[in-house]
């Protein structure tokens, strides 16, 4: 089994990456081959609006989408993760997922995907709407959308460490794959 991690925060070994990270770390206990990318350390150009994709089926900027695209495909499953920044998504991972327009205008996509969201604010029914348009939006491009895992009341690291059930989801995630 492959999985490709991809994180949108920009912080390394933030909440995001380790709750990523503990999803692919419990497949990798049962043999799974993983990786994960950082967008924040990549370079990925927005997307430019140009229809590029719609006649020629795949994007006309050859940049590092290109290979984070490529090993999504390739693999069972999928997990994105982002912290909320004023209530979305981060600009690096929105602008990831705005590229996903070739995907729409090409073979299309059906790995399975895993979401991830982290947030400070401790009420959970706060970014539910939005988390649940994201996830439905991500399940019309193609992805099978099969767990999310969201943290609530997480500002910083040793918070994520406390609150040890969305830890312990993500092993379990992971550890069902
Ligand atoms: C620019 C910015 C905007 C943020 N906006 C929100 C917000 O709207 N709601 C919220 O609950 N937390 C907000 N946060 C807090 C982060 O979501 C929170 O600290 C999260 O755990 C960071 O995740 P990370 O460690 O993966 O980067 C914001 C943080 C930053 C830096």
């Amino acid at each position: 089994m492959k999985i490709t991690g991809v994180s949108g925060s920009p912080r390394k070994d933030s909440n995001t990456d380790t709750l990523i990270n503990t999803v692919l770390n419990s497949a990798a206990e049962n043999g799974a081959e993983t990786q994960l990318f950082r967008i924040n350390d990549l370079s990925i150009k927005p997307c430019q609006s140009c229809y590029y994709c719609k006649e020629n089926g795949v994007c006309k900027y050859q940049d590092d989408y290109v290979e984070i695209v490529k090993a999504i495909d390739e693999s069972d499953v999928f997990v994105v993760g982002s912290p909320i920044y004023f209530s979305e998504v981060t600009a690096q991972l929105k602008t990831f997922i705005d590229r996903f327009y070739s995907i729409v205008n090409n073979q299309g996509i059906n790995t399975k995907l895993v979401l991830v969201y982290v947030q400070a604010n401790p009420d959970e029914t706060l970014y539910k709407p939005y988390i649940e348009a994201q996830s439905n939006m991500l399940g019309n491009i193609g992805f099978e959308v099969i767990d999310i895992i969201h943290g609530y009341g997480i500002p910083e690291i040793e918070n994520l460490e406390e609150n040890k059930e969305f830890l312990e989801k993500a092993k379990e995630i992971g550890a069902n794959l």
